[in-house]
């Protein structure tokens, strides 16, 4: 991507790196009082959440593990039930395990909450999320979350781990998406 390219796709910084990185330490030290001596398994939803996850997993204190899932969300099948498509599921079975879902943002809630019943079906001791990022006004449906980094106003946003048509999601910051690119659909 050419200098030119990511100044035309990117607004205004909404946070930055070490603002960014600041809250992940505190997320990270606030995760570990609560797990303490507990079995956490972290599970993240791909793609987004890799990025916050890999830096929050470097802040936990306690052992712990990671696994993935990946579901069809923006630009597929989201109905008004909420019903989603699981991609990828997990490798690992998390009956009686501490599970703490990674997310990198929720918008509707529309996505985690098919995931966490999903997910509550299979019987984890424990069931909470981590979401860096969270748009409250956008929100269609109540989802309960235990960890929040950010929560940020009704705009599409780029950079760390949130994509534009898969692009951005390696910028060290979150940004608005230009306001000449944004998608009719947000
Ligand atoms: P929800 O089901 O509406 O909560 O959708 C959540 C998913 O939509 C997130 O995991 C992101 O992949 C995507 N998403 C929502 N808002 C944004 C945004 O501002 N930028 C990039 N992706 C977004
Ligand atoms: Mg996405």
């Amino acid at each position: 991507m050419t200098q030119a390219e990511l100044a035309q796709a990117v607004g205004e910084v909404l946070i930055d790196e070490s603002a960014l990185q600041g809250r992940i330490r505190e997320l990270g030290s606030e995760v570990s009082a609560d797990y303490a001596g507990r079995d956490l398994l972290l599970v993240g939803v791909l793609k987004g959440a890799v990025f916050f996850m890999a830096d929050l997993m470097r802040e936990l204190t306690v052992p712990c593990e990671i696994d993935f899932m990946a579901i069809s969300s923006y630009g597929a099948a989201t109905d008004s039930s909420g019903v989603v498509r699981i991609l990828k599921d997990l490798d690992i079975n998390v009956a009686g395990r501490d599970v703490l879902v990674v997310e990198d943002i929720i918008d509707s809630g529309l996505t985690l909450s098919y995931l966490m019943r999903n997910l509550r079906a299979r019987k984890p001791a424990s069931l909470e999320i981590c979401a860096l990022l969270t748009k409250p006004e956008r929100r269609e449906i109540d989802v309960p979350v235990r960890y929040i980094g950010f929560e940020i106003p009704n705009r599409f946003v780029i950079g760390y781990g949130l994509d534009f048509a898969e692009r951005y999601r390696n910028l060290p910051y979150v940004a608005v998406l230009h306001p000449d690119l944004v998608p009719s659909t947000v």
